[in-house]
C-alpha cells in the first residue's frame, strides 16, 4: 500500500494490558504496528524484545514494523522474524567499523542476512549522524529510517533536520519508502508528508490521549492538509 500512513509506537503505551492497547489501536484504524526494541547498550535504555514481539503477533493480524535501537541486529534478526516481525529496521550508528570498508561490508551484511529471512529492510539514521553515514546504502532496503529525534525515549521534541534529510532522500530516490519516527505531531506531521516522507510513527501523541481515534484522525486531517 503506497498510502501515507500512520504507525503508532506502542513505546510509551499501557504496557500491562497490551492486548488492549493493540484492540484501541486497531479500532482507531490503525494498519501497522511500529515496535519498538531497545538493548539498554546501543541506547541507554530497555523497552523489550521477541516475548513480547511474539504475544503481540498473537494478538494481532497487522504488519509488524520493528525498529531495532540494539548493537547488534544481525544476531537478534532470526528470533525476531521467528516471532512475527515483518519488518527490520536497524541503525547505521550500529555498524560502525574501523574504516568506511569495514562498515560498508557489515551494512551489506546485515542487509543480506535480514533478506534472507524473507522480511523487509530498513535502515535508520540518528539526527547527529552526518548524512554521509547513509549514503551508498539506500538502493540496498525497502525504506529508510529518518530519526527526528535521537533513538533511545519517547516524548522527545522534533528535530527538523529531518524534513532536510527527507527531501534530500527523497530527491535522490523516488521509490525508496521513508520512515520519520520522533516527536511527530499534527504540527508536524504536514511538513514531513510535504518533504517527502510516505510513514509517520507517532508514539506519546496518540498513546498520551484518551482517545486513539481522535488523535489518528486529527493526525491525517493535519498531515493532508
Ligand atoms: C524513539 C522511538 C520512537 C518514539 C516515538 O527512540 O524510536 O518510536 O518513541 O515516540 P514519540 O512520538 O513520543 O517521540
Ligand atoms: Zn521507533
Amino acid at each position: 500500500d503506497a498510502r501515507p500512513s500512520i504507525l503508532p509506537s506502542l513505546l510509551q503505551c499501557d504496557f500491562g494490558n497490551l492486548q488492549g492497547e493493540v484492540e484501541r489501536l486497531a479500532a482507531a484504524g490503525t494498519q501497522v504496528l511500529h515496535l519498538d526494541v531497545m538493548d539498554g547498550h546501543f541506547v541507554p535504555n530497555l523497552s523489550f524484545g521477541m516475548p513480547i514481539v511474539e504475544g503481540l503477533r498473537r494478538h494481532t493480524d497487522m504488519p509488524l514494523d520493528v525498529h531495532l535501537m540494539i548493537s547488534d541486529p544481525v544476531a537478534y534478526a532470526k528470533p525476531m522474524v521467528d516471532a512475527g516481525a515483518d519488518l527490520l529496521t536497524f541503525h547505521v550508528e550500529a555498524m560502525r567499523g574501523k574504516d568506511a570498508a569495514e562498515t560498508k561490508g557489515r551494512i551489506e551484511n546485515a542487509v543480506g542476512q535480514i533478506r534472507d529471512l524473507g522480511v523487509g529492510v530498513g535502515l535508520a539514521i540518528n539526527p547527529s549522524t552526518p548524512m554521509n553515514e547513509l549514503g551508498g546504502h539506500v538502493a540496498l532496503v525497502d525504506l529508510v529510517l529518518v530519526m527526528s529525534v535521537e533513538a533511545g525515549f519517547g516524548g522527545q521534541q522534533f528535530n527538523p533536520v529531518s524534513l532536510t534529510r527527507i527531501q534530500e532522500i527523497r530527491a535522490a530516490f523516488p521509490n525508496v519508502m521513508i520512515e520519520i519516527d520522533g516527536g511527530i505531531k499534527a504540527s508536524n506531521i504536514g511538513a514531513a508528508r510535504q518533504a517527502g516522507c510516505d510513514l509517520f510513527v507517532v508514539g506519546s501523541a496518540i498513546t498520551d490521549r484518551s482517545d486513539y481515534g481522535e488523535a489518528i484522525v486529527e493526525l491525517n486531517e493535519a498531515m493532508l492538509a
